[in-house]
């Protein structure tokens, strides 16, 4: 290789790692329906363990009911057999708010991706919902 072209090739390779770097740190939040079909898909998609069917308007007509930020922080720091963050340890909260609008959506809601107002009301639920699972697992209730 000559000394120009090396050069040449050194240049485009720290490129593309930099062109990586920029991608990763400007990742946007995933689309509710990348999150579901990557982790909710498993219980929600067939019912398992008795999950809410995705698009079932009769399983979700009582959970629609309820406001979206209380509904996604219950969900999201996990009810009976629903897992805590969907099971999915590095899932962002708003990536799984998201997730829970596309699935309400599927029977029937009409709630939007949350925004930022939104995910105020949602992580001020998620405080309740923390503490009422703290203060059910002390009276040994597992029940809502
Ligand atoms: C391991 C299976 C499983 C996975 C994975 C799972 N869920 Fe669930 N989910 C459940 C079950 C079971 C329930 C019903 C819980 C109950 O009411 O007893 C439920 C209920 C919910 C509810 C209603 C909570 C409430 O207050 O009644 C929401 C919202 C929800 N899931 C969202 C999600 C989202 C979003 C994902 C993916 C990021 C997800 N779930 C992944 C099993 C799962």
């Amino acid at each position: 290789m000559t000394f120009r072209k090396t050069i040449a090739a050194i240049t485009l390779l720290s490129g593309a790692a930099l062109c990586a770097t920029a991608q990763a740190q400007s990742q946007p939040v995933k689309t509710g329906e990348q999150v579901y079909k990557e982790t909710c898909v498993t219980c929600h998609g067939t019912g398992l363990l008795k999950a809410p069917k995705f698009g079932d308007k009769k399983d979700w007509a009582e959970l629609i009911k309820e406001p979206q930020a209380t509904l996604t922080a219950d969900g999201w720091v996990g009810v009976r057999d629903m897992p805590a963050k969907g099971g999915k340890p590095d899932l962002a909260i708003e990536a799984f708010a998201r997730a829970v609008a596309y699935m309400a959506r599927s029977a029937g809601a009409t709630w939007k991706d949350p925004d930022a107002a939104m995910m105020k009301q949602i992580q001020a639920e998620e405080k309740k919902a923390l503490d009422k699972k703290a203060k059910e697992a002390k009276d040994g209730k597992a029940k809502k």
